[in-house]
């Protein structure tokens, strides 16, 4: 099935409670005090665009007062043409306030909401983007986009229509029955007694045609898809000599589709002799009892008009409420949806301490499983200290904790058990954009943004020269590929880099980690298989980048393990041997020894073993 859209907007419903409508009105908190006056401003002239659509039957019916005078009581006036000329120019005037007011309205909604949607786009950015791994590795990302996008486009839909809507349903609503009443309480006793019964008896039928619709929709979806397998499955079809079995599942599929169908039809056809023998019978109802009263003199015949023209006005408003209620709930989910988000708390601690990279790095027995799956324990009772100026290289076979180390030592997640320090300091009592300025990463898998590979390597030390990216990318050995491009350093790497290899994409990473001239340097080697020429060239440039450094290695190549200071070997989340090699060739059977003596790759080794 074809994947949503964001813009189908599949917000949930939510309840609509004291609760939620109090965190709706933190929205006017986005709103600044300017723009909360313009809203005021806005919804008076809304006011008074409702007020004047009521008119609007008023009007009509005194237009026909200039017409039809049946009324026979104290006031009863003589036909004239002068009375219609003078409710015609009433017409203008009223058409001009409306048409006025309407812009107004329009306007100064749009811009209130625009000016809150502006803060709370940028509030929620900066809450995703300020927010953990942890809950990034909880949150998916279309999950998140679908925030910026179907609740952030919900909560501008409804500033700016469904609230004005709202309050303008209401008040025609209100003062609709009021100049019902004043018209003709008799009559207004049985309008009040059909219509608005009709109109929601009639909102519930709809509601339940709605599913029924649904239902078949779904069903068609089905159908649909077993078209789609069969034809995109063909060779399978033939190869098995199913025809008969797809063609079977698709004729019992259409045809439940064919009965339910009839049966929406039938429904269909009874909410429509519904409407007509509900809804016309109670307006020939009311046409009838009015006349009665015109004839009995206690009722003008515009009068009856005006009274039958705001009796529809009354009844749409009834009509459209339902709409806006719905949408109203699904904002309040909207709400929900941002305001959950950008009132959570960012990572930060708040220490102002300076780091001192001038003392190792230590885990003291480190304990930890991802927040996400806490009963794995991914790390067991890791000691390391990485030395100021050294190169530890961790290997061991795929999944055995070597990225979540760098993870740990970059603090994008907290140990769940064991200290880590820098010197004598805890690295919590450390302030963490400090601390993490000091570091650059080449991640396993380079992910690069869409932009020019200029601004890839700039995006190191964003405050850089052009020289320094020059040469940057020379010591990171990517120069010459950078300049055999047409475009050169604007060349565009196209969407997360794809438009380059594997090696060039990591010798621009390790450009942007050379530019960022990082104390200490976490490099997590891809695994995938370079060709030996630009394994050469990474190899080359990662030396270059290593040297003079604090550096943590995640090793997948012996020709980088073997001059660390000192290797660990990772094994299910411990450490199984550590050492510098040296060391670690004197352990009898050992892992790492068995691997140079065999010269095999760690990655090569561990998935042999
Ligand atoms: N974000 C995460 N949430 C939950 N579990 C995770 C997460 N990342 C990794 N893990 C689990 O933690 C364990 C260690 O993963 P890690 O990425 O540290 O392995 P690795 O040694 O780097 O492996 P490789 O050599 O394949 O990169 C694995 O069992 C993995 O499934
Ligand atoms: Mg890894």
């Amino acid at each position: 099935m074809a994947s949503k859209r964001f813009e189908d907007r599949d917000i949930p419903k939510t309840k609509i409670s004291m609760g939620a409508i109090k965190r709706a009105f933190r929205l006017f908190n986005y709103i600044s005090t300017t723009n909360k006056w313009l809203f005021l401003l806005g919804t008076l002239f809304l006011a008074i665009t409702a007020g004047a659509s009521i008119l609007f039957p008023k009007l009509l019916g005194n237009m026909m007062d200039g017409v039809f005078v049946y009324k026979q009581g104290s006031v009863s006036t003589a036909p004239s043409m002068d009375k219609i000329t003078q409710v015609a120019n009433w017409f203008i005037y009223l058409f001009i306030i409306q048409a006025v007011f309407s812009f107004l309205r329009i306007a100064l909604y749009v811009k209130v909401t625009e000016n809150m949607t502006f803060s709370l786009r940028t509030s929620l950015f900066k809450s995703v983007i300020s927010q953990n791994m942890e809950f990034h590795s909880k949150n998916r990302v279309g999950d998140l986009l679908s925030r910026f996008s179907s609740d952030i486009s919900q909560i501008q839909d409804t500033f700016t229509t469904n609230i004005a809507m709202f309050i303008r349903q209401i008040l025609v609503m209100i003062g609709g029955v009021f100049l019902i009443f004043k018209t003709s309480p008799q009559l207004a006793v049985y309008m009040l007694a059909t219509v608005p019964v009709i109109i929601v008896v009639a909102l519930i039928f709809g509601k339940f045609i709605r599913k029924i619709s649904r239902e078949v929709q779904d069903l068609t979806a089905q159908n649909n898809i077993i078209v789609e397998e069969s034809i995109t499955g063909i060779i399978n079809v033939k190869a098995y000599t199913n025809e008969l079995f797809e063609h079977t599942r698709y004729i019992k599929n259409a045809f439940t589709l064919q009965k339910e169908s009839v049966i929406r039809g039938y429904w269909r056809g009874a909410f429509s002799s519904f409407i007509i023998v509900c809804l016309f019978g109670s307006i020939v109802f009311l046409i009838f009892k009015g006349l009665g009263l015109v004839q009995a003199g206690e009722l003008g015949i515009g009068e009856l008009f005006n009274f039958m023209l705001l009796t529809a006005f009354v009844g749409g408003s009834i009509g459209g409420m339902a709409e806006q209620f719905v949408q109203i709930q699904k904002t309040l989910g909207a709400v929900e949806r941002v305001l959950d988000i950008i009132e959570m708390p960012i990572e930060s601690n708040k220490s102002n301490n300076v780091p001192n990279f001038n003392q190792p790095i230590v885990f003291e027995n480190i304990e930890f499983s991802y927040p996400s799956r806490p009963d794995n324990l991914v790390l067991k009772d890791i000691s390391l200290t990485l030395e100021p100026g050294k190169t530890i290289a961790l290997v061991g076979p795929s999944g055995s904790g070597k990225s979540t180390i760098a993870s740990l030592i970059y603090q994008f997640y907290k140990p769940t058990s064991g200290n880590i320090k820098l010197g004598n300091s805890n690295i919590n009592d450390i302030s963490l954009i400090d601390y993490r300025k000091n570091f650059a990463y080449v991640p396993q898998e380079v992910v690069l943004f869409g932009g020019s590979i200029y601004e890839n390597i700039l995006y190191g030390n964003p405050d850089a020269t052009k020289e320094e990216v020059i040469n940057a990318a020379t010591k990171a050995n990517a120069i010459n590929f950078i300049n055999d491009f047409p475009e050169k350093f604007e060349t565009l790497v196209g969407d997360r880099g794809m438009k380059l290899s594997g090696g060039q994409k990591q010798r621009i990473a390790i450009a942007r980690a050379i530019i960022r001239n990082p104390k200490i340097l976490i490099l997590d080697e891809a695994t995938s298989a370079l060709d030996s020429e630009s394994e050469f060239e990474v190899q080359k440039a990662l030396a270059e980048l290593m040297k003079n450094r604090t550096s943590i290695v995640i090793a997948h190549r012996l020709s980088t393990i073997r001059y660390a200071d000192s290797i660990l070997v990772i094994r299910s989340g411990k450490i199984i041997e550590n050492g510098n090699h040296h060391e670690l060739m004197t352990i009898e059977n050992g892992i790492y020894k068995n691997m140079i003596e065999r010269q095999i790759d760690p990655s090569d080794y561990f998935s042999e073993n």
